[in-house]
């Protein structure tokens, strides 16, 4: 087991009703003026914000307003965002929604707390050394955000997507009624499942250490996604299906499932990125679509892994050799993300690169990676390059 350092500092308060505790949760802080930002409309529609709203008022902790974030959130509203917060002092920011408009709150949060461009960060030509409060009301179970290290941003200009991760940035707080992601479309609720499943596996398909008591938690957490997220196909309004998949969300992300590992391999997020910021697709389609083709290309340099998680997580027989067991395991996984409605390759996802934006998004890959990325396997451009090619 690898040296780790295991920092959750998030208060997670969970269950029905719990975003009425949205204004003593803030008081507590010690902050007095909220940044309430959102994102598209959902969470008015929904009667969530006016909740929210009230439950401010009740603790007299006055507020301002920033909706707009959309999926892949973008630098020119996080700009927007601090110039809000200076006009009106914010000392808070709290997110309604999801991971675009959590990522959105930690990015304003460091340009308040942190002198020249906050792009910088996300560059990583510079460290953070602070970051505003943010606190979560989480409308939606996928990205982690509520309680990760991790912030996502898009710049608007060439539609750059990139990752900055600092402790500082985790949430002070992250409200989580499972009833408020019934009103999901089945595409996200699928999206965010696979984001969650594979926030984990990331984590585990590694060539480093021996992890007894961490691939148990992982294993019983994928495990579990995959068995809720079917009965949510059916069911969308079982609360204990969404119960499972929202704590499952912040637990997959918040370090949990990497503890003593080596860091953990991360490559199929590093092509995601490249694909949602060319094309705009949602995260978790985007992982589904290039999963499968990373995993046959990484396959035989990290078989006992493969082979744990094909046994132990998708139930594959014992039968056959190993590279027999580990290529069913995928199959496996590729067949749930079948059910789900999720795509198994671009042309599913509904984007179709030619050779020429393959090539851009393998070289941006590799350059926001700093030459290579993975532990599965060492990839470099040109197997960033072939992994796209096999997943057309
Ligand atoms: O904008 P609204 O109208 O709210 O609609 C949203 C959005 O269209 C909708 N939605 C959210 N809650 C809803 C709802 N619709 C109906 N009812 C509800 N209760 O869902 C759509 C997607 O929302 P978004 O916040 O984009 O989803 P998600 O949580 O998947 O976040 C995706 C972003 O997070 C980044 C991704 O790259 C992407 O930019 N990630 C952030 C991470 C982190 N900070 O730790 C880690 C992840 O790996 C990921 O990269
Ligand atoms: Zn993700």
């Amino acid at each position: 087991m690898f040296n780790f350092n295991y920092h959750t500092p998030t208060r997670v308060v969970f269950g029905k009703d719990t975003e009425q505790q949205v204004g003593r949760l803030v008081k507590e802080t010690g902050c007095s003026k909220v940044l309430i930002h959102y994102g598209g409309g959902s969470a008015e529609r929904s009667g969530l914000l006016g909740r929210i709203r009230a439950s401010l008022d009740a603790e007299g902790i006055s507020y301002v307003e920033l909706g707009g974030v959309v999926p892949n959130p973008r630098l020119s509203l996080v700009y927007k965002g601090i110039e809000l917060c200076k006009q009106e002092k914010a000392d808070f920011l709290l997110a309604v929604g999801g991971g675009s408009v959590i990522d959105s709150c930690k990015a304003i949060g460091y340009g308040m707390t942190n002198e020249g461009d906050v792009w910088d960060f996300y560059e990583h030509t510079r460290q953070a050394s602070a970051c505003m409060p943010v606190g979560v009301v989480l409308t939606i179970a996928a990205a982690g955000s509520e309680m990760s290290n991790s912030s996502v941003i898009t710049k608007d200009e060439g539609m750059v997507k990139r990752g900055y991760n600092n402790d500082i940035c985790r949430p002070v707080f992250a409200v989580m009624n499972p009833e408020l992601t019934m009103t999901l479309p089945a595409y996200q609720t699928a999206c965010g499942c696979t984001d969650i499943l594979m926030h984990t596996m990331e984590r585990y398909f590694t060539n480093g250490g021996n992890m007894e008591l961490t691939d148990a938690i992982a294993e019983a957490l994928m495990r579990t996604v995959i068995r809720n997220a079917l009965i949510l196909k059916e069911e969308p309004d079982n609360y204990d299906a969404r119960a499972e998949i929202l704590w499952a969300s912040s637990l997959s992300h918040n370090g949990l499932t990497g503890c003593g590992n080596d860091g953990g391999d991360f490559a199929t997020h590093g092509l995601e990125h490249e694909i949602g910021g060319m094309f705009d697709v949602a995260h978790g389609a985007g992982l589904a679509a290039v999963w499968g083709s990373w995993a046959r290309y990484v396959l035989r340099d990290c078989m006992p892994r493969f082979c744990k998680f094909a046994r132990n997580v998708m139930g594959v027989a014992e039968d056959g050799s190993e590279e027999e067991i580990a290529l069913k395991g995928i199959g496996a996984m590729e067949d749930f993300y079948r059910k789900i409605d999720m795509p198994t390759n671009m042309r599913e996802l509904g984007v179709t690169p030619t050779q020429e934006q393959l090539k851009t998004m393998a070289h941006m890959c590799s350059l926001a990676a700093g030459g290579c990325k993975g532990s599965a396997r060492k990839l470099y451009e040109e197997d960033m390059l072939e992994i796209y090619r096999m997943a057309l």
